[in-house]
């Protein structure tokens, strides 16, 4: 193989992956990463706590951290939403989440320690596709009640803004809410409860 075919190979693999690096950096604006800080890659794996700084988080906006290999939504949502989420009880499946996965410190309707701040585990209940933050109301592809939550496009399932799945979509359970712990007023430990891990 000549070296100028050599070359030239080479220069489209890096375009490709050039592409391919802008192609996840931008998949990833809309609902910017926040890289935890923990122990070590290798205590993450195996399941250690993580610490997530919410200090920057801004109502209405939603981060994600990784814990145990899968996403982590932190959400901060606005008075107005704390307000529809008492009005939502009609439309659930399980609004008092008397069957679904919560610390006991998030048996509540806002499903959270503090009302404002919302943690779920972004998988959805139905087969494991990961739901995608719908904040926007009345969209057209969700309709005139849509209050803003999440969307399963896998198979249509809904989730209001405290992960609560609607009735009659396939989801059978609200999303989960992992345990998690305040360090500080602004410091998250995720998977953590009461000291415990
Ligand atoms: S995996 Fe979400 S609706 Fe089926």
């Amino acid at each position: 193989m000549s070296e100028q075919v050599v070359d030239k190979r080479r220069r489209l693999f890096l375009t490709a992956a050039a592409t391919a690096v802008t192609g996840v950096g931008a998949a990833y604006v809309a609902v910017p990463f926040v890289a935890s800080m923990n122990p070590s890659d290798r205590a993450k794996a195996a399941g250690a706590p993580v610490e997530a700084d919410i200090s920057k988080l801004e109502p209405g906006q939603l981060i994600r951290v990784e814990w145990r290999g899968k996403p982590v939504w932190i959400l901060k949502r606005t008075q107005e939403v704390l307000v529809q989420l008492e009005e939502m009880k009609d439309q659930l499946r399980d609004p008092q989440s008397n069957e679904s996965e919560q610390p006991e410190s998030c048996k509540n309707v806002a499903r959270s320690i503090k009302p404002e701040v919302f943690l779920a585990v972004g998988i959805c209940t139905h087969l494991g596709c990961s739901p995608t933050f719908r904040p926007d109301v009345a969209p057209q592809d969700l309709g005139p009640d849509w209050k803003g939550g999440f969307f399963c496009p896998c198979h249509g399932s809904l989730f209001d803004l405290s992960g609560r799945v609607f009735a009659g979509v396939p989801a059978p359970l609200n999303l989960v809410v992992p345990p998690h712990e305040y360090i500080t007023d602004t410091r998250i430990l995720i998977g953590s409860e009461g000291g415990q891990a």
